[in-house]
């Protein structure tokens, strides 16, 4: 049998069987990276989420940061129950009904770390890295995701997990690498999106630039907040796509800590019509005939 008749490869088969059956009910898999942490990751994954499902999109989140997950704090489910169901686990849905699946909901208490317990000291670095991999399989193939036209996958910091994520799903249909406009980010950036390119291919990598300029609230001046690098440049020089900027906007932080998305809250803003933008760029990016 090949695993001393555990049956752990038998049920290892049934689980990837059934991540196929949920995966091949959701049209459009994205996953939102950058290799880099802080660069606004997870604030762009709730507000495409939520400027999709306005579009009329039926869209579903997977905080993919097992360490540090936002998502349910930015959408506003912190703390809501998560259902078993006949289908499996199902995930709370944030207002316009964004389906919402993060380690969040399954940590009991604010300060807990989420630990590992490995077999051997020796091994444990191989051990964290495996079984983080499952606990993603487990995310995506046990949830009732249903028929979908958006799965956002946010992933955390670290070039890594874009392998990690590749190994579960070769597919995708996008894959938006964010930065900021500084050569610091771009360091980090540029081999997440050799990575990328690597394993899901150049036609489906497209940046966005976070953070690209300010706008002062009391007079209306505008000015780049960096004087780095342009990312359009860089995006054009790697053979990727470019999906757009967004501005620096005290309000996306503060509507985040609220866990409501900014493009719901403002949107008569600069920065929400931006998010609003690169929503666009993204669908009509994986709409593109072939
Ligand atoms: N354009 C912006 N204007 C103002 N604040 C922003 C902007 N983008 C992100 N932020 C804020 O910066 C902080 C970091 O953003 P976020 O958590 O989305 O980054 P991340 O890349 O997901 O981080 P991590 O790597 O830890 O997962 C948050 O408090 C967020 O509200
Ligand atoms: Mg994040």
């Amino acid at each position: 049998m090949g695993d001393a008749g555990s049956g752990v490869a038998s049920q290892l088969q049934d689980q990837t069987l059934r991540l196929h059956g949920r995966m091949a009910a959701i049209r459009h898999k994205v996953a939102i990276l950058s290799g880099k942490g802080g660069v606004g990751k997870s604030t762009l994954t709730s507000n495409l989420a939520a400027a999709l499902a306005e579009g009329g999109a039926r869209a579903a989140v997977l905080d993919a940061d097992l360490h540090g997950p936002a998502l349910a704090k930015m959408l506003g489910v912190r703390g809501a129950a998560l259902r078993f169901g006949p289908d499996g686990v199902e995930p709370p849905e944030a207002p316009p009904g964004i389906k919402v699946l993060s380690m969040d909901q399954l940590l009991r208490r604010d300060e807990a770390p989420l630990r590992w317990k490995a077999p051997t000291s020796e091994g444990d670095f191989v051990w964290r890295a495996s079984a983080e991999a499952a606990a993603l399989r487990e995310f995506l193939s046990d949830t009732h995701w249903g028929a979908l036209d958006f799965l956002l996958i946010d992933l955390a910091p670290g070039t890594d997990k874009i392998s990690t994520l590749a190994s579960l799903l070769p597919k995708i249909g996008a894959a938006i690498v964010v930065t900021l406009p500084t050569e610091v980010s771009q360091l980090t950036v540029r081999k997440s999106i050799t990575l990328a390119t690597e394993l899901w291919g150049a036609s489906v990598v497209g940046v966005v630039e976070n953070m690209a300029g300010y706008r002062c609230g009391r007079c209306g001046h505008e000015e780049r907040l960096f004087q780095g690098p342009d990312s359009a440049a860089m995006a054009r020089e790697m053979g990727v796509s470019f999906l757009g900027r967004i501005p620096f906007d005290p309000g996306l932080a503060e509507a985040a800590d609220r866990g409501a998305p900014y493009v719901r809250q403002a949107r008569e803003t600069p920065c929400a019509a931006a998010l609003r933008a690169v929503a666009a760029a993204l669908r009509s990016f994986v709409e593109r005939p072939a």
